[in-house]
């Protein structure tokens, strides 16, 4: 309900003045590691010295033009050449709408290749961001299209929350799938409404996933879904190099470390950039406690 709220609001002008003032861009800080690539190296060097892997994801989403969705992809190509050049474990996450999905699909995918083939070379991956259900069927095919241009080097995050992640999962079984629950408001003809629906539904997944998926991500900060994937991993006799846990920067560092410790491949999320609005309403909306940070922060401010 707070979280329908929360992303109902946030495009209004007035929310998005206050959440970008001072307060709301040290709420940001605390899921964000900074606003260029530089910063995002430098959490990325720390954590890859911690043993964890990382997933960089340079800010951006819903392009208008050409010029932008080049100018989002050279961020990302230097991301991956000073990734490779340094030798750190990580690959980068992008967003189509950032690449030009919106402008035109062929300029989107043209970008994205360029990537895919850049991030391959250095014998590293990409993995598409899942953004709402309007772009669902051409982030699929996308990847589709890329797994068959460089096999297994393009991944895709799917969405539990939605009815046709089951169908999409069976023609993606093949390729690196990362399973979120979903952080976007989708219509109830789209996606279950009650997050107990969404919660099952990425357990069915997840077991499918780690019976016959070809390297599952499994994306979460809920404990008893990562419990259950251990489980089902021992179960079914998975390698715990075949599989991996993703969680965001900055949230669940606890389990992060645990999961770490105990053996498994963990890759952080590390968000860096100046567009990090939508990111931050979308953290705000999944835990809404985390708007007591940001009011704590406006009343000291
Ligand atoms: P859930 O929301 O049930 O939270 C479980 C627990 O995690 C909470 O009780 C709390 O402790 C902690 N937690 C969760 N969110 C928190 C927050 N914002 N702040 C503090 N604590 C929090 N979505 C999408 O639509 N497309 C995508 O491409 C991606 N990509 C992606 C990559 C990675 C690596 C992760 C981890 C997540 C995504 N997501 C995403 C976001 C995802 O869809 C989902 O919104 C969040 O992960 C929150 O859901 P949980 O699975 O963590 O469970």
């Amino acid at each position: 309900m707070l979280r329908n709220l929360i992303l109902g609001v946030a495009g209004r002008p007035i929310v998005r003045r206050m959440a970008t003032s001072g307060p709301g861009r040290a709420v940001a800080l605390r899921f964000v590691a900074g606003e260029n690539l530089d910063q995002g190296l430098a959490v990325t060097r720390a954590l890859c010295a911690e043993g964890f892997s990382v997933a960089l994801d340079h800010l951006g989403e819903n392009v208008t033009s050409a010029d932008a969705a080049d100018a989002a992809a050279a961020v990302y190509r230097e991301a991956i050449e000073r990734v490779a050049a340094e030798g750190l474990n990580a690959t980068v996450t992008l967003k189509p709408t950032q690449m030009g999905l919106d402008v035109d699909a062929g300029l989107a995918h043209a970008n994205v290749s360029k990537l895919c083939a850049a991030a391959a070379a250095h014998g590293s991956s990409l993995t598409l961001d899942m953004e709402d259900h309007r772009y669902t069927d051409r982030t699929v095919e996308m990847c589709l299209r890329l797994d068959g241009e460089f096999g297994g080097r393009a991944g895709i995050a799917l969405q539990s929350a939605l009815y046709r992640t089951p169908a999409d999962l069976d023609r993606l079984i093949s390729v690196p799938v990362r399973l979120v629950k979903g952080a976007y408001k989708e219509p109830p003809e789209i996606g279950y409404p009650r997050k107990v629906d969404v919660d099952r539904a990425y357990a069915q997944m997840l077991a499918r996933l780690l019976r016959e998926g070809f390297y599952p991500m499994i994306a979460t900060h809920d404990e008893r879904l990562v419990r259950y994937a251990l489980r089902l991993a021992r179960q079914s006799g998975r390698a715990s190099d075949t599989f991996e846990f993703q969680m965001l920067y900055g949230i669940r560092r606890d389990l992060q470390r645990r999961l770490l410790d105990g053996g498994s491949r963990v890759r952080v999320y590390v968000p860096f950039g100046s567009d990090w609005y939508p990111y931050l309403i979308r953290r705000l909306a999944e835990r809404p406690a985390n708007i007591g940070f940001f009011l704590s922060a406006l009343i000291r401010s």
